[in-house]
């Protein structure tokens, strides 16, 4: 369904590293929306290649960056001006991961390399992406950025570990630089936090499943995928929000609202 609600613009989405990737939906649903994008991921997450399919899909050029170097991201920004023939309207943060859950350390052992990475790869790179894109002036007034995060930042979920301090941070750069962006050049900057999605971010999560099943019965909508969630995207990215910045939005089907489910306690009672 094409109401183009993003015809005319142009963007940048990151973090589509296969077809459950939430960023991979984003970029079907712009596409059917009308957007012209670049799609871009960490090269070494190109090896793979699947990425490719997408970008023949939707008629989208690659420019692969690493998000934590600023001279990948200088790069990015000003090969996707050039590309797309303009200043660019949209940005998608799909960006995580942490060497601390992936190698299964507690949250109290953490390793501080490890978890200085993390900070560096799914937090400061929106930083660091705003800042390169507010130098280079490569965002068009009212243009509008989108980080994806989790409810962790506000609650403690102990599988979680280092990327609820991680999410935390993201959540308050979201808001910071809205700030500044937002004076200066009316660019709007989010945060989409999302129920738990079946990707290979999220199954890197120990005991995942079963807490996918737990949110899915405590949220009266049940847990959002990542087809509803790319379709929230598309709103922010379009006009129809132009006077949203600066928020952490739920989008998790009830979830963050909701104390106890009747279903929970029925399981309980069993
Ligand atoms: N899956 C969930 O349950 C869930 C819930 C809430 C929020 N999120 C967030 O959604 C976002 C997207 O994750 P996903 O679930 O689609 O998983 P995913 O694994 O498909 O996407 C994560 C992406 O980050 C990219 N990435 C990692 N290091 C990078 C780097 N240095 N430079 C550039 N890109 C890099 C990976 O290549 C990958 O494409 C993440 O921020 C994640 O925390 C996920």
């Amino acid at each position: 369904m094409s109401n183009n609600l993003l015809k005319g613009k142009r963007g940048i989405i990151t973090g589509a590293l296969d077809e459950n990737s939430i960023a991979w939906k984003v970029a079907e649903k712009a596409h059917e929306q009308g957007a012209t994008f670049v799609l871009t991921n960490a090269p070494i997450a190109m090896r793979m290649g699947e990425i490719n399919a997408l970008a023949e899909k939707t008629n989208s050029k690659i420019i692969p960056a690493d998000a934590t170097s600023i001279e990948d991201l200088t790069k990015l920004f000003t090969e996707a001006q050039e590309v797309l023939g303009g200043k660019i309207d949209f940005v998608l943060h799909s960006i995580g991961m942490s060497v601390n859950i992936r190698k299964n350390i507690p949250y109290t052992e953490s390793n501080y390399d490890y978890f200085s990475k993390g900070i560096d790869v799914s937090a400061m790179s929106l930083h660091k992406m705003l800042a390169v894109a507010k130098k280079l002036d490569a965002i068009n007034d009212w243009g509008s950025v989108v980080a994806l995060t989790y409810m962790a930042a506000q609650r403690t979920y102990p599988f979680y570990t280092d990327m609820a301090d991680i999410k935390a941070m993201l959540e308050s750069i979201a808001r910071s630089f809205g700030y500044h962006y937002g004076v200066e050049k009316k660019v709007r900057v989010n945060t989409v936090s999302q129920s738990p999605t079946k990707t290979t971010a999220g199954s890197g999560i120990k005991g995942f499943g079963d807490f996918y099943d737990y949110a899915d019965a405590i949220s009266p909508l049940g847990n959002a995928s990542a087809e509803d969630c790319a379709n929230y995207c598309i709103t922010l990215f379009s006009d129809l929000t132009r006077m949203v910045t600066m928020q952490n939005l739920f989008h998790d089907g009830g979830y963050s609202s909701t104390g106890v489910s009747n279903e929970i306690m029925m399981k309980m009672g069993e």
